[in-house]
């Protein structure tokens, strides 16, 4: 019922723009290094539903556009998404995953282990606060 596999670059840009950044259009969600990046994909019940990419720079590792179809928001589904980052991110050996989280989403973090950095800013209409966890 649950399934996640590494996926194309391209194949994140539908959801994060459904789910993160409806206001804009496709190509405004595209990140200028994705092809760099590790790009996950959580299927369930054989459908696309979430995705996160992951990108590194030697052991500090950062996760971006983390996005659940809202229809399957609140199911347990980002929580698993995450597990398999950090989890992937352990066997790189990476020593710190970090992020820009949404504030809204800050307590979702938490509950993973990650911990709130003093870095807060504004950007494309949303509060962020940089977390991070140490491996
Ligand atoms: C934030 C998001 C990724 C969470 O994924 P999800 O599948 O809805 O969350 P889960 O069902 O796995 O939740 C896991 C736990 O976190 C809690 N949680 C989920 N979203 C939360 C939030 N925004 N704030 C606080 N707690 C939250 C859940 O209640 C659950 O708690 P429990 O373990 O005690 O039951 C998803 O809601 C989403 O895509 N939101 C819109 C895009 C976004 O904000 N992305 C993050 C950008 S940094």
């Amino acid at each position: 019922m649950i399934h996640i596999e590494q996926i194309a670059p391209h194949l994140t840009w539908p959801i994060r723009y459904q789910v993160m950044y409806p206001e804009h259009d496709l190509d405004f969600v595209k990140i200028e290094n994705d092809d760099e990046g590790i790009h996950f994909g959580l299927y369930y019940n054989q459908k696309l539903t979430g995705i996160v990419s992951v990108f590194n720079e030697g052991k500090v590792y950062q996760f971006r556009k983390l996005a659940i179809l809202e229809e399957a928001q609140g199911l347990g589904l980002g929580k698993k998404l995450m597990e398999a980052v950090i989890e992937y991110c352990k066997l790189q050996k990476a020593e710190n995953l970090w992020c820009n989280a949404r504030a809204n989403a800050k307590d979702f973090y938490k509950r993973l282990g990650f911990k709130e950095t003093e870095t807060v800013f504004f950007k494309d209409g949303y509060d962020f606060i940089i977390m991070d966890l140490d491996l």
